[in-house]
């Protein structure tokens, strides 16, 4: 038996030692989630997702009474942007988010599910996909791949070879 030790990648900065790109970035998340449909939890996200053309695309959370058909803002954002552009390339995708209730202290953290659908497309488009995590304080935590998000990630590689 032997112990293994992996090591994850971030890094914390401070909203404004971002470029300004990155920044805007966070404000169009910032923006989505205030169209949020979050009457059941009262917390709301916005994720934005910056395409290789450039182009921003943005989503937010969306509940349902029956809990589990909501969607987190990261998959409305993502599925939007590939069904738009199933060929282009994701740069970047920030994530801001706010709670009714309480005071978020810390920076959102995507769910399961949310990692592994960008584990998905970073697969699909052999390029790292950017990941900035934003805290109502200003704070942004990065990562410069979703591997450092979903470590020992089930991907396609491992379900067949090519
Ligand atoms: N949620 C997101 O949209 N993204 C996250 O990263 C965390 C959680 C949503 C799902 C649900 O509508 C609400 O936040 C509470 O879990």
């Amino acid at each position: 038996m032997k112990k293994e030790k992996i090591e994850l990648i971030f890094t914390r900065a401070k909203l404004e030692e971002l470029s300004q790109g990155e920044q805007e970035l966070i404000t169009n998340a910032q923006h989505a989630f205030s169209k949020a449909y979050a009457p059941y939890s009262g917390f709301i996200v916005g994720a934005s997702v910056l395409l290789e053309n450039g182009e921003i695309i943005s989503g937010s959370n969306q509940e349902n009474v029956a809990y589990p058909s909501g969607i987190c803002a990261e998959r409305v954002a993502l599925f939007y942007a590939v069904a738009k552009y199933p060929e282009v390339a994701i740069n970047t995708i920030a994530i801001s988010a706010k709670s009714k209730t309480f005071e978020i202290e810390d920076v959102v953290s995507p769910c399961g599910a949310c990692r592994q659908v960008m584990a998905e497309y970073q697969q699909k488009q052999g390029k790292n996909i950017r990941i900035l995590l934003h805290s109502p304080n200003d704070e942004v935590l990065i990562a410069n791949s979703v591997t450092d998000l979903l470590p020992f990630m089930f991907n396609s590689e491992k379900l067949r070879k090519f």
